[in-house]
């Protein structure tokens, strides 16, 4: 296929794969991740795969604005496989600057090859070319979060904080470095067009493939989110020290306990989830005892210096490489994950030593999973006291700092964004 240049196109297969990814990551929270290993998508080639990626990523990134300008043009709403391709092919016209015949041909086309879609051929046409006629539609953050959600972040954080978070769900994340010894950074940090962030990540808009990067052979540094980055090094694990990262996978934290000098464990409930963990331990030259567990099941008696719960949440505060989770979440998911984190957060104490730290952090932007969870801790465990965050420390932004000393970073305290992320830190007395 080629485009009105006569350039060679992608083809509709890969359309075909982002249609099935986008369905898929509406449909559950795990949905995005199973269908890019799955057919049609991990069937195509390279280069097709990239698109149909692309596209999916996209449409979810601007999915707000995508069903708004839908609606306008829908007297009742289609079937959600034929909503779907009215998606794909609005993101086509909007954001991925395809040419608008051939973001409604390939739509028309996608309808036409499947049974259930092929009545509603003309309806996709119909609506696409009004879409297209009508133009691309001026960006407004309060459509680009579901409402729940932007009215929970209105309730908790105030009305301007909450449209500076939704406004960037479109907005394309850079990518976050953390070096294995920081020392080395600036003299890589020009092959990796990457600048300091407070706190030691380096933030690059550097393309191509991360294999070929400076360093990335020499396992000089690492992908890790700048506020993800944050956490760990509030445990200020010493030389030494006993350190245990109680949910561990991928591992970002684990390779920073271990980077640090910590005797490192790391446990992680999933066992394909923490092979990850083993080959980026081996990529980074580090070592960690590893353990496939349940953290609140795992039967080991020691006692760590520092322990870490970077607990499974709602995850919220990822949209900006994970957008389908503000889509795939309901308020039900935020009620039982805020239990869960509780139950471990129990579990986690015992294994703190005296004089031990625990920090508590999730990438979720719910109180009931951040901030709602302290009082509770505290009143269960009065052994432990909660040890104040100062501002700027492990490069928390000022603005992070809660009243009483935990950290509540929103996507916008660090200047590009960030994820949105909770931390505490507590002693045991
Ligand atoms: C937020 S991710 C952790 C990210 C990781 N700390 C990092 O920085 O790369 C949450 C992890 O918790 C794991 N998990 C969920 N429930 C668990 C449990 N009860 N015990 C141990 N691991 C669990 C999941 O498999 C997932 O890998």
């Amino acid at each position: 296929m080629s485009d009105t240049h006569g350039r060679d196109v992608v083809g509709l297969d890969s359309r075909a794969a982002a249609l099935a990814v986008v369905e898929a990551a509406l449909k559950s929270r795990s949905g995005l991740e199973e269908a890019l290993n799955r057919p049609p998508f991990n069937r195509l080639e390279p280069r097709e795969r990239a698109h149909a990626r692309a596209l999916a990523m996209m449409t979810l990134r601007h999915l707000g604005e995508i069903d708004h300008a839908l609606a306008g043009k829908l007297a009742k709403p289609p079937p959600e496989a034929v909503m779907a391709i009215l998606r794909i092919g609005a993101c086509q016209l909007f954001y991925m600057d395809a040419p608008d015949f051939a973001a409604v041909d390939t739509s028309v086309e996608l309808a036409s090859a499947y049974k259930g879609t092929r009545p509603f051929k003309g309806l996709v046409n119909a609506v696409l070319r009004g879409l297209a006629r009508a133009g691309k539609p001026e960006q407004d953050a309060a459509r680009l979060a579901p409402d729940w959600l932007l009215s929970r972040w209105k309730a908790a954080f105030g009305a301007e904080a909450a449209l500076n978070i939704a406004a960037l769900i479109a907005v394309e994340p850079s990518t976050d470095l953390t070096f294995k010894h920081p020392a080395e950074a600036p003299a890589l940090a020009e092959g990796l067009e990457a600048r300091p962030l407070p706190g030691g990540s380096w933030r690059t808009d550097k393309g191509g493939a991360l294999t070929e990067w400076p360093g990335f052979d020499e396992g000089a540094w690492w992908v890790q989110d700048a506020a993800a980055a944050i956490p760990a090094r509030l445990l200020n694990v010493q030389p030494g020290e006993t350190a245990v990262d109680l949910c561990a996978a991928p591992g970002g934290k684990t390779l920073q306990l271990a980077a640090a000098g910590a005797e490192t464990v790391a446990v992680d409930r999933s066992a394909p989830r923490l092979v990850r963990v083993t080959e980026n331990l081996a990529r980074m030259q580090l070592t960690a005892e590893t353990h496939a567990a349940d953290a609140a099941l795992w039967q080991d008696a020691r006692k760590f210096d520092a322990v870490l719960l970077d607990a499974p949440c709602s995850a919220t505060g990822t949209f900006r490489r994970h957008p389908d989770v503000l889509w795939a979440t309901g308020p039900t998911d935020i009620v039982k994950l805020s239990l869960s984190q509780s139950r471990l957060l129990d579990t986690a104490s015992m294994r703190v030593k005296d004089g031990g730290r625990l920090v508590y952090c999730v990438c979720s932007l719910e109180p009931e999973e951040g901030e709602g969870q302290i009082d509770g801790f505290l009143r269960r465990h009065p052994d432990f006291r909660l040890d104040p965050i100062a501002p700027g420390e492990g490069g928390a932004p000022e603005a992070s700092i809660t009243a009483n000393g935990a950290m509540r970073i929103l996507p916008f305290h660090i200047e590009g964004g960030a994820d949105g992320f909770f931390a505490v830190r507590f002693v045991r007395n």
